[in-house]
């Protein structure tokens, strides 16, 4: 089977779309939804990773491709053959969360994390180094993600080298995406 994930916004369920054809989506928020195994918060869905991940474990085959930024907290790693992390840069990612009306709160909650490279360093943790690749989805269309996607499942590329917090920290920007308050 085969992940794709990475933080909120970055382009998952487009993407799966688009791949829907080659693989068995099996979109993790819709499992969630479908079994009730979240509670809701103010702004959020908070799901119980622990039920969903049994829940996946039943509907796993071998062309699955499970799309969802869970992945790294529900998808058993051992029939796993490939990770995408999709990664975009956090400039891009604020007119995605303007759009979708995402309260401050959230907004810089889920800035921070892509910054940081969270879900890149837990699917890294939980899948490891050899089968989880990243790309850089900045400035790149629907169809050339999707295009690199199969490249790297061909073990034609390696996928990219990203740091977020470089490039803000460059930019001097780190008190606007961290702000104390
Ligand atoms: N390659 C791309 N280039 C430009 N815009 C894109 C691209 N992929 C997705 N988008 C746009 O970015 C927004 C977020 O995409 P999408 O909903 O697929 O993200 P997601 O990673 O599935 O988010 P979530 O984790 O919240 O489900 C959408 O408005 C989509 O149209
Ligand atoms: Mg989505």
């Amino acid at each position: 089977m085969f992940v794709i994930t990475g933080n909120p916004g970055v382009g998952k369920h487009t993407l799966a779309k688009r791949l829907a054809g080659k693989f068995e989506i099996l979109d993790l928020n819709r499992v969630a939804i479908d079994n009730k195994v979240y509670k809701k918060t103010r702004d959020a869905l908070d799901v119980d990773v622990v039920k969903l991940g049994k829940i996946v474990k039943k509907m796993i085959r071998s062309d699955t491709l499970a799309v969802g930024h869970l992945a790294p907290y529900v998808v058993p790693p051992k029939q796993v053959r490939f990770v995408i992390v999709l990664r975009k840069s956090p400039y891009q990612l604020i007119p995605v969360y303007k759009k979708r009306r995402y309260a401050k709160k959230k907004m810089f909650e889920n800035l921070g994390s892509e910054i940081l490279g969270v879900t890149a360093y837990d699917a890294i943790t939980r899948f490891g180094k050899k089968k989880t690749f990243q790309i850089d989805t900045t400035n790149l269309s629907v169809q050339k993600t999707a295009d690199r996607i199969k490249l790297v499942f061909k073990k034609k590329f390696k996928g990219d080298r990203v740091d977020w917090l470089a490039l803000v920290a460059q930019k001097n920007d780190l008190a606007r995406f961290f702000p104390s308050k």
